[in-house]
């Protein structure tokens, strides 16, 4: 039998709206502290109950967005490829992140200096290939570095909407050969390499994609997202996957969801090499 899925997540004690990095991002509105931490629980139980496994890194006042372990880095086998953050804000979230993954055993690498790289929020497997989003937090060099590196493809892709930040906002593998996408998100070169090259394809539509239905958890073929995306949870359904849908109120408003709270420490559901009998 497989291992059991292994995720990392951070708890929310310290999480806050403190600063703004993204459109999402307001200081002046606040987040409900209580009702982040209910939320926050109830991610962590649905994955428990998934059958996955919640490891839990210990939270750092002064680093509200620690609790987005998605930016902690990209795993790939053995080797963890720490985040560069692009802002000053998030970048002592870093020396904790290392910390985490050298305890766990992993190769740290992290990329040459002056490159920004923001980890598995920006660098996805779908099958044997590496997504990779740039342009408003990692450089399009660190994903050719990152690619160079670990020696797989990658298909570095621009993204145009400010509102959709980070890959894992607008995309999201389910399977090896699936995905969902909002093609809003991307310019006509990168739709059409998701096109060409993810044979079964969701597309998500715009006011759905608002509230962040991309951003999800795969565990099997559970797919745990924002509540109030009926339309693709009916699309994942005629596909063979079950949505699972959650709220995240508190932390979209910091411009995250239920991916972003999350990094999948074995390997994403999608990734052709966590699959034991792929070529090293
Ligand atoms: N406030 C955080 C930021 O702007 C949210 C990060 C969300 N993470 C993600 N993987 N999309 O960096």
């Amino acid at each position: 039998m497989a291992d059991k899925p292994r995720v990392l997540m951070c708890p929310p004690d310290y999480f806050g709206v403190e600063y703004e990095i993204n459109p999402w991002m307001s200081v002046a509105r606040g987040v409900d502290h209580a009702r982040a931490a209910a939320q926050w629980g109830a991610l962590r139980d649905t994955l428990g109950e998934l059958g996955a496994e919640v490891e839990q890194m210990a939270p750092v006042a002064g680093l509200p967005d620690l609790v987005f372990t998605a930016n902690a880095g990209l795993v790939y086998r053995d080797v963890f490829i720490p985040s560069r953050f692009r802002f000053r804000a998030r970048q002592g979230e870093t020396a904790h992140f290392e910390a985490w993954a050298r305890s766990r055993g992993f190769r740290v690498e992290p990329p040459p200096d002056g490159m920004s790289f923001e980890g598995a929020g920006d660098a996805l497997f779908c099958g044997a290939t590496l997504f990779a989003g740039y342009r408003f937090r990692s450089d399009v060099q660190s994903h050719q570095w990152v690619g160079e590196r670990l020696g797989v493809e990658v298909l570095p892709m621009e993204l145009v909407d400010p509102r959709y930040y980070h890959l894992d906002t607008c995309f999201c593998p389910i399977a090896p050969d699936a995905a969902i996408y909002y093609p809003g998100a991307f310019d006509e070169y990168g739709r059409a390499v998701i096109r060409a090259r993810i044979p079964r394809l969701i597309e998500v539509r715009p006011e759905e994609a608002h509230g962040f239905s991309c951003n999800a958890v795969v565990v099997g073929r559970t797919v745990v997202l924002n509540r109030g995306a009926p339309r693709l949870a009916e699309d994942l359904r005629a596909m063979g996957f079950e949505a699972r849908p959650l709220d995240f109120s508190e932390f979209i408003k910091s411009g995250g969801s239920a991916k972003c709270l999350t990094l999948r420490v074995d390997g994403e559901e999608a990734a052709a090499w966590r699959d034991p009998d792929s070529p090293p």
